[in-house]
């Protein structure tokens, strides 16, 4: 545990409270970034600031805006902060998610940047800053500022608490300098970034890429083998630590024996017990290549029709960011494919392909991946995705097959998977055909070996490695002084 106070900054909060008539219920988001911090500080303690977006939100919280969380059991401080309709239309749906998301994703959705946009970017930034200083109860404490929402804020805290130290983890990729270079403002964001004392990414991939950008547009100086760069004197780490989950996940407690979760979920869903069901989960984002995987299917169908009748694929998808018409815009193609393929290859007793779009908590999701034969994460591009991890740490059992994308972060893990290329179609669908047919000692091998990888290098490894390494800058700046 560090020996600092322990302040994390994140746009999504890990506890929204809603108000629906008298009755206010608590949700935790879809977010790889909330799964993968909440245990961290719930075991560390500390104050988590992050935007209040929940209807119920302002009622629960006290005249500081704060509220101790989790609510059954607090262990940590819960800040929120507020953003109108307005900033919430430049800072989150425009700058971040229309720009720095489909930036780095190099996803095949133009990135837009509006000058009113980086305006409200920059003032959101500063305002996660100024609670930072609030908040902060010694002039050195560790803030963990956290993912693409917030690039500004680094350099922003660092100028207000020059002795804290600055960890900020960028959840989602970093693609290569000309890439970046499409966003006006890229001096002005790795600047914000360089404000850290540690700059961390998935993979060594996004180090390297993030030092190519450095050094195209930034006058600094650059240490590839100590991996650091210096700006003005001041030194940030450039590190890959990849994102895991808590292990044990607190998911699988009182989850019923695997067979029992088969047999409800196949009867919840209007199954016959020995129906196959291959499972997708995850927020509706056009980065995660639904429909790619729901052609795979469709594809599957046709060539080995003698699947058809004992084959389900359950896509469960949240919707996120849906003011957004390239979130909405998936949405309908999405409905509007499943109905297509479940009218080439259902019948009055068979559908093919299940949408359900709704937000399922972590018990529900932990049961269907329990209850399924197989598991498709096919990003099109990703940071690290948590869902392939999480469905490997469900499967106690040490069966069930992990189809996982190559453009997954995770897949330099998980190489027990079957990996695929999304793009291809036919190799997807022939990796759902073995998958479904695979020995089941092969199944317990790969699964015995993601386990074991994942149960290593948990969550809490990640946040030690990184707080580790900021105590030995601390002590190093201890001496320096
Ligand atoms: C990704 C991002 C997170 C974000 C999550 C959910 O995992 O890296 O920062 O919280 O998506 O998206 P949302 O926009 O709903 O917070």
């Amino acid at each position: 545990l560090p020996e600092a106070e322990v302040l994390i900054v994140s746009n999504r909060e890990p506890y929204i409270h809603n108000r629906d008539g008298d009755t206010v219920s608590v949700q935790v988001p879809a977010s790889g970034l909330v799964s993968a911090l909440e245990p961290v500080i719930r075991a560390c303690g500390g104050t988590w600031i992050a935007h209040g977006s929940g209807s119920a939100d302002r009622e629960t919280v006290d005249r500081h805006d704060r509220i101790d969380v989790p609510p059954d059991r607090p262990a940590y401080s819960l800040r929120r902060i507020w953003i109108s309709d307005e900033e919430q239309e430049g800072f989150y749906y425009g700058f971040a998610n229309e720009g720095l998301w489909p930036l780095c994703h190099i996803a095949f959705v133009r990135p837009t940047f509006r000058e009113n946009d980086w305006r409200l970017y920059q003032a959101i930034n500063e305002r996660f800053a100024d609670a930072v200083v609030q908040e902060a109860k010694t002039d050195d404490p560790i803030v963990l500022v956290q993912d693409y929402h917030f690039a500004l804020a680094p350099r922003m805290i660092r100028n207000k608490l020059p002795k804290a130290t600055i960890i900020t983890f960028w959840h989602i990729p970093w693609p290569n300098a000309e890439t970046f270079s499409i966003c006006p403002w890229k001096e002005q964001i790795i600047d914000g970034m360089l404000g850290s004392t540690i700059l961390g990414f998935h993979t060594q991939f996004h180090c390297n890429n993030f030092f190519e950008t450095v050094d195209r547009f930034i006058e600094s100086r650059i240490d590839r083998e100590h991996a650091t760069v210096t700006l003005g004197g001041h030194e940030t780490m450039v590190r890959a630590y990849p994102i895991s989950i808590e292990w044990p996940p607190a998911a699988l407690e009182g989850q019923p024996p695997v067979e029992v979760c088969r047999a409800e979920v196949r009867a919840a869903l209007g199954l016959a017990p020995d129906t196959r069901i291959a499972v997708g989960i995850e927020r509706f984002d056009y980065t995660k290549g639904i429909l790619d995987r729901m052609r795979a299917v469709d594809d599957l169908l046709t060539r080995q029709p003698d699947w058809k009748g004992r084959l389900v694929f359950v896509q469960v998808a949240a919707p996120t960011r849906s003011k957004l018409s390239s979130y909405s815009s998936l949405q309908d193609d999405a409905v509007a494919l499943a109905d297509e393929i479940n009218a080439r290859h259902g019948s009055a007793d068979y559908t093919p392909i299940r949408l359900l779009i709704r937000h399922h908590g972590a018990a529900e999701v932990f049961k269907l991946f329990r209850a399924a034969d197989c598991c498709v994460v096919s990003s099109l591009h990703d940071g690290m995705n948590l869902v392939a991890k999480e469905f490997a740490a469900a499967r106690d059992d040490e069966r069930g097959v992990l189809v996982l994308s190559s453009f997954t972060g995770a897949s330099r893990e998980l190489a027990a998977a079957l990996i695929v290329n999304p793009y291809h179609l036919h190799e997807m669908a022939t990796a759902l055909d073995t998958a479904l047919r695979m020995p089941d000692r092969e199944q317990q091998e790969r699964m015995r070996a993601m386990r074991q990888q994942i149960r290593e290098w948990n969550v809490y490894r990640w946040a030690a490695r990184m707080l580790i390494d900021a105590a030995a800058s601390r002590r190093r700046q201890r001496i320096f002084d």
